[in-house]
């Protein structure tokens, strides 16, 4: 499980995250929502020790993480796929997913068999350089990436920005695999309404810095949506 209590982070002296209170239990699919600019990323990054808290802090099953760098946090069990996937354009396929096996050394090998299993199409691209890859195949290969360090829980930052329908629908379809077989939890930050009511067991709704709804996903309602998400 993954709390978050309080947390408050600012950017040049302006408040971003204003006391952000959430959690992610095991085996359960979570939504972040949110407009545009709202601190959703922000939250992620704290999570990853990639911005300094104000106050509050991160838990994972119990252990504070204040103090850890982003690499001990990956070492604990929390995979990352960035905002925008952070794929390196100049190198490999192979080579984006071989700098992921640095996390942990064992049984590289069958880890890597069991990703490319998940997503077939990048075994054809190994060879191939990440910066011609269609933004579907990067996003496969940024998650694919994220799950090589062997996560308990995988965190995704809009995962289905700029990707066709059948590309986000074969993404919902290992998350839950993900969830159900491999029993990992998922933290998923999306503004796409549609696949967070397909997929998520939960959401938390963020606005200007703070969580303003939560709640099982079948109680996301209309007001909600209207009031906090649509533009
Ligand atoms: N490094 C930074 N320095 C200063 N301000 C920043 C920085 N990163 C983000 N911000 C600001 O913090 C606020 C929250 O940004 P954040 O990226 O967390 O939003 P978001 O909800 O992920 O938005 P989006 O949906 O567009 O990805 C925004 O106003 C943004 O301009
Ligand atoms: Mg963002």
């Amino acid at each position: 499980m993954l709390t978050l209590s309080n947390v408050a982070v600012s950017y040049e002296g302006s408040r971003i995250l204003r006391g952000v209170n959430m959690a992610v239990p095991a085996r359960s699919l979570v939504c972040l929502m949110g407009r545009n600019g709202v601190g959703k990323t922000t939250t992620l990054k704290s999570i990853m020790g990639l911005v300094k808290l104000e106050s509050g802090s991160v838990q994972l099953d119990g252990r504070d993480l204040t103090g850890l760098k982003s690499d001990q946090r990956a070492r604990l069990g929390i995979g990352f796929a960035p905002q925008g996937r952070d794929i390196f354009p100049h190198l490999t396929v192979w080579e984006n997913l071989k700098i992921a096996l640095v996390v942990h050394r064992a049984n590289a090998a069958d880890r890597v068999a069991r990703v490319l299993d998940l997503f077939p199409i990048l075994k054809d691209m190994l060879g191939r350089k990440g910066g011609v890859l269609s933004g579907g195949q990067q996003q496969q290969l940024a998650i694919a990436r994220a799950l090589l360090a062997d996560p308990k829980i995988l965190i995704l930052d809009e995962p289905t920005e700029g990707i066709q329908p059948n590309i986000i629908e074969l993404i919902g379809a290992t998350l839950l695999k993900l969830k159900k077989e491999a029993s990992i939890s998922i933290l998923l930050v999306e503004q796409y309404l549609d696949f967070c009511l397909a997929v998520g067991d939960s959401f938390y709704i963020m606005d200007r810095g703070a969580i303003v709804a939560e709640g099982p996903i079948s109680h996301l309602n209309d007001d909600m949506v209207k009031r906090h998400l649509t533009v």
